[in-house]
């Protein structure tokens, strides 16, 4: 017996809406094709609570009507809806703070000394979330180099869920959002606001941009990465969609680049080598 099968026997007595393994399945293959998260059998009670609220919100009957309305009509706005409700977004400041301590001490004094002489430095946060990661980043940045903005150095930070990106962009987080955040980078780069809630400072927005892209389609930048961040995000995917996400940010990384992912992903692909633990670079063209 598969878990949706054991949901739906679950869910038989108690249970709101009838959920089989084939509407589990199918739910599951539309986020595959959508966003390249693959789900495991084991998360049948995550896909019933998450989109149990969706199927009442559309005042359906049944997963099997969601999953036909879904199937019916590509364009329908529940598509965008279903991945809002699916997608992780788990994220803190400062996570996995080892990063940023090698961004400080190996990575941004050439970054630095680049910009300083008129190259252009980019850096991005692939599945950033509600905004915790660029802004650490960010944060990280102007500590070591406080007049970033005038120089051509930038971070971009994507995400596929508008609803995390709309978050970032406002860059309103409440006390226990920021706890993770050093007092000293605190006082520089978060004010109180009404609501008793912290705002990032405009030097902080000033060196970032926000967009939705997912990773599963072509990217609009065109210029390649001094550092690209996508931690947290490939542990979705299944081993070839990681392989083929892995081979993409090597075809953009500068020649000194860096690539920093999760501390449960490995990158297996030999175009990278690794520069620290979960971090790497490209290997050197012999
Ligand atoms: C667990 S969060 C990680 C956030 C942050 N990078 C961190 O480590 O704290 C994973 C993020 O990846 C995003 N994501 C998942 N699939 C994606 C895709 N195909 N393209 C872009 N972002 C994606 C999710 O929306 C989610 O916000």
């Amino acid at each position: 017996m598969t878990a949706a099968q054991r949901r739906t026997d679950d869910q038989a007595g108690d249970g709101e809406f009838p959920f089989t393994t084939a509407d589990f399945r199918a739910i599951a293959d539309l986020l595959y094709a959508a966003s390249g998260i693959h789900l495991a059998d084991a998360k049948a009670t995550l896909v019933y609570s998450r989109i149990a609220k969706r199927v009442r919100k559309l005042r359906l009957d049944s997963f099997r009507a969601y999953c036909d309305l879904l199937r019916s009509d590509p364009d329908h706005p529940e598509h965008a809806a279903m991945l809002s409700a699916l997608t992780t977004n788990v994220t803190r400041f400062f996570r996995e703070p080892h990063h940023f301590e090698h961004m400080t001490t190996d990575l941004l004094p050439s970054l630095i000394a680049k910009a300083r002489a008129g190259g252009r430095v980019r850096m991005w946060s692939a599945g950033c979330s509600a905004g915790h990661e660029p802004y650490s980043m960010a944060m990280t940045l102007l500590d070591a180099f406080p007049e970033a903005a005038r120089h051509d150095i930038r971070i971009l930070a994507t995400d596929i869920d508008p609803l995390v990106v709309d978050h970032a962009r406002r860059g309103i987080y409440n006390d226990g959002d920021v706890e993770p955040i050093a007092a000293g980078l605190r006082s520089k780069f978060m004010t109180r606001v009404e609501g008793g809630n912290w705002k990032v400072t405009p030097a902080l927005t000033e060196i970032l941009s926000f967009g939705t892209i997912n990773l599963m389609e072509d990217w609009p930048m065109r210029g390649k990465f001094d550092a690209i961040f996508c931690r947290n995000v490939a542990i979705y995917f299944d081993e070839p969609t990681q392989t083929r996400l892995f081979t993409r940010f090597a075809d953009r990384l500068t020649p000194e680049g860096r690539l920093y992912i999760g501390h449960s992903e490995r990158s297996l692909i030999p175009q990278l080598v690794s520069a620290g633990l979960t971090i790497y670079r490209l290997k050197a063209s012999s």
